[in-house]
């Protein structure tokens, strides 16, 4: 046969191969290690040097150009695979996107950043304890034993306890906090401990589940004093104001002694309630542009309270309050119904919400 006549073979072979396995058949057909072109070269090398030198050209010439047109039928194999699978999975640029709806900040965990952020600046740590906790942290450590009145303010649900041990609560208030750190640190002590809370209560103004803030100083030599500053500081760096009046009541709590309720002083200005105000229009309270508005609950910490955590009272001592935090991101925030923080409903997110990245900030922080 010719190399013309063979060449005209393979490419009509390779003209007929419609699959890659195909291509790969005439490939090996023509160029592998027994294929037909590779059997006329081998033939060379046992021709006498003039015949071989007129051959050598065309057998060469038949070789590549087989291998030329076998490489451009795997391209455009290839190339027709792609542009099959471009057109199989091409994109509907046309179709509307769904919009990704940025969330928001919840208005309690900003609040929570901004008492700590306060807090931090007076040289205070943030404390957690558990929501699940043992009726022992939640009452009896705090001077509210079992047959306690105080009990009853604090309805709340009751776990059943791991293990046969210990009846458990789900707590009250923040104030076990207190316990847990006296008991885990020495003094002198410095924290916050902003978290959730559960009473067995629930209306207009009371959700079963609510957010307070514990506050806690333990240290020598420690006073009333101390107690009345740190609240104001406290109170005029979170709602912005310089003129604020506090108002202290004397009070009841079984873990405080004295007890006290803070009052915070408000006036009244195109019918919202603002916090703070001229002293003289709220002094005495009698201002009917004026009013008192209570933000918490403190007091010396009882020495029984003290003994409880194995610390002597001799040497120790300290305040603490408590304090609603859903109340304080109502007022600073013009919020007036505290089940909304609770209902999940977007539309009330994303309008007292914060951006991760426009969140208010403290204007000034603490003042040295
Ligand atoms: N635990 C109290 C409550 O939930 C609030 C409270 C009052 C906390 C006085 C305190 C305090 O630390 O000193 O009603």
């Amino acid at each position: 046969m010719t190399t013309e006549a063979l060449k005209g073979e393979l490419l009509a072979a390779l003209e007929a191969a419609d699959t890659p396995d195909g291509v790969e058949a005439v490939r090996v057909q023509a160029l592998g290690k027994s294929g037909s072109i590779t059997q006329l070269m081998k033939s060379l090398g046992a021709m006498v040097v003039e015949d071989r030198l007129r051959v050598a050209p065309q057998y060469q010439a038949l070789r590549e150009g087989v291998s030329a047109a076998i490489e451009a039928k795997k391209a455009a194999m290839s190339r027709a695979v792609l542009d099959a699978r471009l057109a199989a999975e091409r994109m509907d640029m046309s179709l509307p996107a769904t919009l990704s709806t940025p969330g928001s900040i919840h208005p309690i965990s900003q609040v929570m950043d901004e008492l700590s952020e306060i807090f931090a600046d007076l040289g205070f740590a943030v404390a957690e304890g558990p929501e699940i906790e043992t009726d022992w942290h939640n009452f009896t450590a705090l001077n509210i034993p079992p047959e306690h009145p105080a009990r009853a303010m604090h309805d709340t649900f009751y776990v059943h306890p791991a293990g046969g041990g210990e009846r458990m609560v789900l707590r009250t208030h923040t104030s076990p906090v207190q316990i847990r750190t006296m008991m885990a640190q020495k003094p002198p002590i410095r924290i916050i401990a902003p978290g959730r809370v559960y009473r067995s209560d629930s209306d207009a103004t009371h959700t079963p589940m609510f957010h307070q803030v514990e506050g806690l100083v333990i240290d020598r030599g420690i006073h009333l004093g101390h107690l009345k500053w740190t609240l104001e500081t406290f109170v005029k760096a979170f709602f912005e104001v310089d003129d604020v009046t506090l108002r202290l009541r004397p009070s009841f709590f079984p873990f405080t002694e004295p007890s006290v309720e803070v009052d915070v002083g408000c006036s009244w200005e195109g019918g919202t309630l603002k916090v703070g105000g001229p002293a003289s229009s709220v002094v005495g309270g009698s201002a009917p542009s004026a009013s008192w508005l209570e933000i918490l609950g403190a007091g010396m910490v009882h020495p029984k309270v003290i003994a409880n955590c194995g610390l002597d009272p001799d040497e120790w001592q300290g305040f603490a309050f408590g304090c609603g935090i859903d109340r304080l991101a109502m007022l600073k925030y013009g919020m007036t119904d505290l089940r909304a923080f609770f209902d999940a409903d977007l539309r009330w997110t994303r309008h007292f919400g914060f951006g991760a990245l426009d969140v208010p900030t403290l204007s000034a922080g603490v003042g040295a």
